[in-house]
């Protein structure tokens, strides 16, 4: 598959930080690691990613803006396009040993995003989409499944950290969705749940307090595999209220009633 220049540059980048993180995943008791909330961490690792990316796009576009998660936001200077990154997400995996992480890679112009590319080091796996284009694992076409009712579904979730707000309210979500399903999956790489929903592995995924590296690139890559992605209000501000709730149409309409359901009375 002939890819665009522009999907080129990021793929590039995507590759030049998975071969960091490889190689500080193979020595990770090594890595300096500060903690920036409960159970929320950075590396070294993280941070060397994030350099290798941002050096790696602003060379090939530097008018654009970049925003990534462990440095001060650029204002780029031609006021319509800005990378969105996530140089490493799945940071507690990847402390742990755990090979389920991913380089999140997106391009925003004038507030759409336009290209995505999700990148695992560790199996290898390329998630790439371009706006209108269609969504490729490894070059391979990919769609979001075809189920239509929960009770044949696995749905993957992401629990919000320790002392946020959201953190009691996904108990009684979960405590919905599992009477509803055939399995609940929490991986731990928001990028990745959303890349897994556009390859079909899962049928649908929710999640709140996430940030706009955290899904910019798979948001993309779920609408080109033929999905669906809101935010838990029905809406489509999943930047400011940080919520998403994806699937295919069936499955995103049928999670969010159910995750919209009321605490139930003692
Ligand atoms: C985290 C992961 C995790 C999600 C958290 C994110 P990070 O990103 O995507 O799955 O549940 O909300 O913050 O910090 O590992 O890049
Ligand atoms: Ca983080
Ligand atoms: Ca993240
Ligand atoms: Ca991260």
């Amino acid at each position: 598959m002939a890819r665009s220049a522009l999907l080129n540059v990021m793929v590039q980048a995507a590759l030049k930080a998975g071969k960091s993180l490889a190689r500080d995943f193979g020595e990770v008791q090594n890595l300096q690691v500060s903690v920036k909330g409960p159970s929320d961490f950075v590396s070294q690792a993280d941070i060397k990613a994030e350099r290798l990316v941002r050096d790696e796009l602003l060379k090939s576009r530097p008018t654009y803006g970049f925003l990534g998660e462990e440095s001060e936001e650029i204002k780029g200077t031609d006021g319509a396009h800005r990378w969105i990154v996530d140089p490493l997400d799945g940071t507690t995996n990847f402390l742990h040993g755990i090979p389920q992480f991913a380089v999140s890679i997106a391009l925003e112009r004038n507030g759409e995003i336009v290209a995505g590319v999700i990148f695992n080091p560790a199996t290898d796996e390329l998630y790439t989409a371009e706006k209108g284009g269609g969504a490729f694992l490894n070059d391979r076409r990919i769609r979001v499944a075809a189920r239509k009712v929960l009770s044949d579904c696995v749905v993957g979730c992401g629990i919000p950290h320790l002392g946020r707000a959201a953190h009691g309210k996904f108990l009684v979500e979960l405590r919905h969705v599992m009477g509803e399903v055939a399995g609940v999956r929490r991986m731990g790489a928001a990028a990745l749940d959303l890349a897994y929903v556009a390859a079909g592995r899962l049928d649908g995924f929710w999640e709140a307090e996430l940030n706009p590296w955290d899904i910019a690139a798979g948001l993309l890559l779920i609408r080109e595999a033929g999905g669906f992605v809101s935010d838990m209000h029905d809406g489509q501000d999943m930047f400011h209220t940080g919520t998403v709730v994806a699937g295919n149409e069936y499955i995103r309409k049928a999670l969010i009633e159910v995750i919209a359901r009321p605490i139930p009375k003692a």
